[in-house]
């Protein structure tokens, strides 16, 4: 079994490797994957970028023995399970892991997107006082890192 994960600012990679150590299997970053055979049994671990769970397109089409998927980004409800779910076209067993998002450690094109986001929100916020925009507006500036060992305990309960 073999972790093979996607990651930008690195909280998909932290993940990856808390799940290596306790499976007792090698993380591999998607982009130096090349040895990794095609039938190796696969836990894919990625972030979502606007809906779009990133590389998983391409790792269906790398790997043909892809277990289970970990999608990590904001939220970890269920109802968000279903929605990445169905956008992603996702037929294995996905677990959605919350992330970490700080605007300082965005670059380029992602801090551009986060920025026009927050615009969004802030100005949303000003006309109707809705308390979720404010919370999330609120996560977006001050930052916030929820990457914790705990929140692998499903994930490792079914590939016992
Ligand atoms: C440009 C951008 C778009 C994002 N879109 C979503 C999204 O649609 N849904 C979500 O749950 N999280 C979204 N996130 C949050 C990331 O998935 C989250 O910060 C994740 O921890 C990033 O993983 P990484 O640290 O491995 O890059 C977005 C983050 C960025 C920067």
């Amino acid at each position: 079994m073999t972790i093979i994960y996607s990651t930008n600012a690195g909280s998909t990679e932290r993940y990856a490797k808390m799940l290596s150590e306790k499976l007792s299997c090698e993380a591999v970053n998607i982009t130096k994957a090349g040895d990794v055979s095609a039938d190796e049994e696969i836990i894919f671990m990625s972030w979502i970028m606007a809906g779009t769970l990133q590389n998983y397109a391409a790792a269906k089409e790398r790997f043909s023995n892809i277990k289970a998927v970990c999608a990590v980004g904001m939220f970890s409800t269920d109802d968000k399970l279903s929605e990445v779910k169905e956008k992603n076209g996702i037929e294995e067993e996905i677990f959605l892991l919350p992330g970490a998002f700080n605007m300082n450690n965005l670059s380029g094109m992602y801090k551009m997107m986060m920025g026009m986001a927050m615009k969004m929100i802030k100005s949303k916020l000003k006309e109707s006082d809705d308390p979720k925009a404010k919370e999330i507006a609120e996560k977006f500036e001050e930052g916030f890192d929820l990457v914790n060992e705990e929140n692998l305990t499903k994930v490792i309960e079914y590939l016992a």
